[in-house]
């Protein structure tokens, strides 16, 4: 494999000159590339990938130079040190990577076409044009860009547009910045313009695919975004512009691009009037997140791709702080509570999973660095962990010196706890080091032994784990005084326990707000107290509960038979949060019941009575100014009444699918996914089922592409499953960008689980060429592990798997996931008896 090396150290360039040329018919472009700059040494590297180099001058004379591919470097020998322009001439073709300089494709009434777009982050800026490919290397940037432009077609950059000349369009300079952050893109567009209060021009931009009205809610929380963060950072938007761009075709989430930030169109784009409040949250936040960093991330950038959780999990952070801010009714942080924290609660728990803070040897590791339950989840909630330490006037006083200090530059993760540490006069530094460095959190043991209250920490695993002894400095938020802030030993005596309980006169809790990463295991006295007193629990606290017994259960800690009664005791909850954690749980038991038997019987029974009552309060569409508890609880309801094979439901499910039969995207959009599926499921014939695959097609609007995603591949019918995977390599059925959530579908479907396994086993090496060079690609494989529970899937698995171990960037994908497996496995053997007794 390449071996890293960092070119920086011998050239720092101080300003590019790119002139590109680019031909969507011919898929290719070439270009014209000059670098100024110091070099520090007489032979000096610069990056490229798959360009055609055909000359490279010094100060305007030909020099010698070499290309080595393997290591993507043009050598270059200057004949001297100093100041230079290193002059780079070449071509190169357009793929459909999704990487460099990439087209999207996309059709207006009947018609193809064509965006072009970029995506350079981590290391792909090298693929558009020669430069040093580091994020320290950071320069200013002037770009020209020609194209084989159609009339009335638009060409965006990180800076306006200056002028137009003889068909180029130039762009004024950028500020000083990091290459993986540049950007452009050009074709038939529309937009919608705004401006924030401090005079930021504020745009939203799509193909015109879409109707209008999809860009408004991009750019009302886009301009309010940009006005929250200028005064939370204290710090103003240093660009004239910052534009948001949706992408037919993109392989991330987003891209944070300084002033061009691109997006899947399923994040951006949106219809105001029938779009469910949960996939609008979700926009808001991913927007919220891209322009979080257009500070964090862009103004100051890590110096190097081990801080990688520097840039992301601040940002995972702030998209809540902001959303908070912006929209307090919505009370966003419960989504946190819902979505990342326990993602990050269970990956974090098997053995071999990285720490946020990775060291990177090889470039192959810059991309097995994106794993998004520890880079994001676990990462924004350390960081949570510390605005709860700190408060949030700490937070915005040390950002703003910390912008303050590093404003254009690079930044390491201890300048950020020196910064916040001095703002708190706290020494951060030493209590997250344990967090960042060290993989895996603890369980902290509460328990009453000889009359006395302690407390002790061990590392938490589910499935197989070796104990290293491992301690952290844990924030306990306790409810009694008694306890320690941080607790750091291994054990801990808090005194006499009677005594402790009369003077506090309330049960003993740690963890309260479920702000610090680790799960609590209370003994049968505090236990009982606990839930003897619910009824004055927050939703947040009596959701912790029902999450740290799920942790246990999985962990054999607790036996899951004893999780069922505690199931129906909360199933009448109005919170969303608690829902959420009730129906996380019930599903869990799922794997414990053979489809078909009476066992799952059994299980149904149990999910109709958790569900029933709520299914009789809520309806099964929204009701005008009902609460946003209820919008966010009926799907977990639909959703049992759809497993539970509730006849009331699929009859009204069913009338409501024909009311709407000649405009199904116009069923509401907060039930449209249950309505679907009950049609797919209950109702389905080979007509329908295709008829609903076409609309998937032809729709634009994102959020219902989903909805029918997940609905079509609910079908009992196995034969029109069959037919859907041998769909999985048409792109113009299934877009790759989306291929994992149809495979995820139908997996996961008993009646299609088979054709969906035999199909990315026979299939891998097509997978790995159109998505291999993904973030996301070993994404695939953790798919596989939360489905399968069987000995014959474990199998199966590792026959499959094992032989590529050694494929770089999945390795410790395939041993995380085997491990997980196994569990699972071995979970079910064990507890299959008493789990379905305690359903009968
Ligand atoms: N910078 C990332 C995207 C990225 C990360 C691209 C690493 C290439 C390598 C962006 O800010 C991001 O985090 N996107 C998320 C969506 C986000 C809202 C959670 C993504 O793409 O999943
Ligand atoms: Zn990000």
């Amino acid at each position: 494999m390449a071996e890293l090396v960092r070119l920086f150290n011998r050239f720092q360039p101080d300003h590019y000159d790119i002139y590109l040329d680019v031909s969507r018919s011919e898929k290719k472009f070439s270009g014209k590339t000059t670098i100024y700059g110091n070099a520090s040494e007489a032979e000096i590297g610069i990056h490229e990938k798959d360009f055609d180099v055909t000359s490279v001058s010094v100060d305007g004379t030909p020099v010698d130079f070499n290309v080595d591919n393997d290591n993507e470097v043009i050598n270059v020998s200057l004949g001297k040190t100093g100041e230079v322009a290193v002059t780079i001439e070449y071509s190169a073709k357009l793929t459909d990577t999704m990487m460099g300089i990439y087209p999207s494709y996309y059709q207006v009434n009947g018609e193809q076409k064509q965006l072009v777009g970029t995506q350079f982050e981590t290391n792909f800026a090298r693929q558009a044009f020669p430069c040093i490919d580091e994020p320290e290397a950071k320069a200013k940037f002037k770009l020209a860009l020609k194209f084989d432009e159609q009339p009335g077609e638009t060409a965006l950059a990180n800076m306006p547009e200056v002028k137009v000349e003889n068909g180029v369009h130039y762009f004024d300079e950028t500020v000083k910045m990091s290459t993986y952050l540049v950007a452009f893109a050009f074709g038939d567009m529309q937009s919608k313009m705004t401006e924030t209060k401090s005079g930021v021009k504020v745009g939203v931009f799509g193909t015109k695919a879409h109707d209008a009205k999809e860009l408004d809610f991009a750019l009302d929380i886009a301009k309010r975004s940009i006005e929250f963060f200028e005064d939370f950072y204290q710090t103003p938007y240093p660009l004239p512009h910052s534009w948001q761009l949706a992408l037919p075709d993109f392989s991330a989430g987003a891209m944070e691009n300084w002033g061009l930030v691109t997006y899947r169109e399923a994040y951006l784009l949106l219809d105001p009037d029938n779009t469910s409040f949960e996939v609008k949250q979700r926009v808001a936040t991913v927007i919220a997140h891209e322009l979080a960093h257009q500070w964090f991330g862009d103004l100051v950038t890590m110096r190097w791709w081990d801080d990688l959780w520097l840039n992301e999990s601040f940002a995972n952070m702030m998209e809540y702080v902001a959303i908070d801010a912006i929209e307090p009714s919505w009370n966003i942080w419960e989504v946190f509570q819902t979505t990342d924290v326990p993602a990050a609660l269970k990956r974090d728990a098997v053995d071999g999973v990285q720490s946020v803070h990775v060291e990177v040897h090889h470039p192959a590791e810059i991309d097995a660095l994106f794993d998004g339950a520890i880079v994001y989840a676990k990462g924004a909630r350390m960081l949570v962990m510390v605005r709860a330490l700190i408060g949030d006037d700490a937070l915005r006083e040390g950002l703003k010196n910390y912008f303050a200090a590093h404003k254009y530059g690079n930044a390491a993760g201890a300048d950020l706890w020196d910064a916040l540490g001095k703002a708190a006069g706290m020494d951060l530094g030493k209590i997250m080091e344990s967090w960042l460095e060290q993989p895996g959190y603890p369980v902290v043991n509460a328990y009453v032994e000889d009359n006395r209250l302690k407390l002790a920490q061990k590392q938490f695993f589910t499935g197989e784990g070796k104990d290293e002894g491992r301690r952290w400095q844990i924030p306990l938020n306790a409810n009694y005084d008694q306890a320690p802030d941080i607790f750091s030993e291994e054990t801990v005596d808090l005194g006499d326990y009677q005594e402790l309980r009369k003077l506090n006169g309330k049960p003993f809790r740690v963890n309260v707000g479920n702000n610090s990463h680790f799960i609590v295991k209370y003994d049968d006295t505090l236990q009982e107290d606990i839930l003897n007193d619910a009824d004055k629990l927050s939703p947040i606290d009596k959701m912790q509960l029902l999450q740290d017994l799920r942790l246990l259960a999985e962990a054999k800690q607790v036996s899951y038979a004893d999780v069922v009664p505690v199931l129906k005791q909360f199933a009448d909850s109005e919170s969303n949060v608690i829902n959420d954690s009730v129906y996380t749980l019930a599903n869990n038991l799922k794997k414990f019941v053979e489809p078909g038997t009476e066992d799952e019987d059994n299980l149904k029974n149990l999910f109709r009575q958790l569900s029933d009552k709520q299914l009789e309060r809520l309806g099964l569409v929204s009701v005008d100014g009902e609460s946003n508890n209820d919008k966010l609880t009926r799907p977990y309801i639909l959703g049992a009444a759809l497993y539970d094979d509730n006849k009331d439901f699929a009859e009204a499910a069913h009338a409501i699918f024909q009311d709407h039969q000649s405009n199904l995207l116009s069923l509401p959009a907060d039930t449209r996914v249950y309505i679907l599926a009950n049609e797919m499921k209950n109702y389905s014939n080979a007509e329908e089922f295709d008829s609903l695959v076409e609309e998937y097609k032809q729709s634009t609007d994102p959020s219902y592409k989903q909805d029918i995603c997940a609905a079509v591949t609910l079908t009992k019918d196995a034969k029109l499953l069959g037919k859907l995977v041998a769909n999985f390599e048409d792109s113009s059925v299934v877009k790759p960008q989306d291929l994992r959530a149809w495979f995820s579908g139908v997996l996961r479907n008993p009646a299609g689980q088979q054709f969906a396994w035999d199909w990315i086993r026979n299939e891998w090496q097509w997978l790995e060429d159109t998505v291999g060079g993904d973030m996301e690609f070993a994404t695939f494989i953790t798919v596989i592990a939360n489905i399968f529970h069987t000995r014959t899937r474990l199998d199966e698995f590792k026959a499959f798997f094992e032989p590529k171990l050694d494929t770089p960037g999945l390795t410790r994908e395939i041993k995380m996931d085997t491990r997980a497996i196994t569990s699972t496995v071995e979970l079910v053997e064990s507890e299959k008896d008493a789990v379905r007794s305690a359903i009968k």
